[in-house]
């Protein structure tokens, strides 16, 4: 497949439980994500279709992105995995797959949140460049999930909590229907964003590692 082409025609759309497997092998071959199971998939892409997204392009599965709203707080979207195919990575892909969860949300959603291990620089970037889109900033919380909460014997880099807000949508919502028909998402700064200060903009911090 030709890159190029392949950006041009990639459309991002909900899920649908026939993305599952396809979903399952994605995150197979891109390596750095732990590997949940094939079920585990069928059912974020079905139950979960609201707030999980895929990426294709001439029938092929390009890029997934796994995110809920947070039971404890609401206004908060939390992406639990994105994936790119790693032939079609550095081309947009991973950026559009968080708009298009986030603007669904519309306004309710304030925040995005992930854990993100510090060596995953591409991952970091995402969701600095992200918080960029967004015109907001993005925090890295002292918690987080560390190695130690991982069990014994599995060596498990620590899992910082990153977040990205506040933010608030304020055009109208674009993104794929629930058919599953595919629209592409219109870009965040038309419909997101707040109005910051200079000082607000300085206080931007991010993790080290990015
Ligand atoms: C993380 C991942 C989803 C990014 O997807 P992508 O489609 O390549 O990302 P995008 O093209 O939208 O790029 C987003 C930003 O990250 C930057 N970026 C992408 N890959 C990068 C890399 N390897 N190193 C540094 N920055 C990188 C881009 O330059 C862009 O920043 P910019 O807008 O300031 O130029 C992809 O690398 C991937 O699938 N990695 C393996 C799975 C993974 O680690 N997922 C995240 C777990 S939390």
């Amino acid at each position: 497949m030709e890159l190029n082409k392949a950006k041009d025609n990639v459309k991002i759309r909900r899920s649908t439980k026939k993305d599952g497997a396809a979903v399952y092998q994605l995150i197979k071959r891109a390596g750095t994500l732990d590997l949940n199971s094939a079920y585990c998939y069928l059912l974020l892409c079905d139950m979960f279709k609201d707030t999980c997204a895929v990426a294709e392009a001439d029938n092929r599965l390009l890029g997934f992105v796994s995110a809920f709203r947070r039971p404890d707080q609401p206004n908060t979207l939390f992406v639990w995995q994105i994936a790119v195919d790693p032939e079609t990575r550095g081309l947009g892909l991973g950026k559009r797959l968080l708009k298009e969860v986030t603007a669904r949300g519309g306004e309710e959603i304030r925040y995005v949140e992930a854990t993100v291990s510090p060596s995953n620089q591409a991952s970091n970037r995402l969701f600095r460049t992200f918080a960029d889109a967004m015109g907001t900033k993005l925090d890295v919380a002292a918690d987080g999930y560390p190695s130690t909460l991982f069990p014994p014997g599995m060596t498990h880099e620590d899992e910082p909590l990153l977040r990205v807000g506040p933010f608030r949508y304020k055009g109208k919502q674009e993104h794929a229907g629930t058919t599953g028909q595919t629209k592409e998402t219109k870009p965040l700064k038309e419909g997101f964003g707040e109005q910051r200060t200079g000082n607000e903009k300085r206080r931007q911090t991010v993790h080290a590692g990015i």
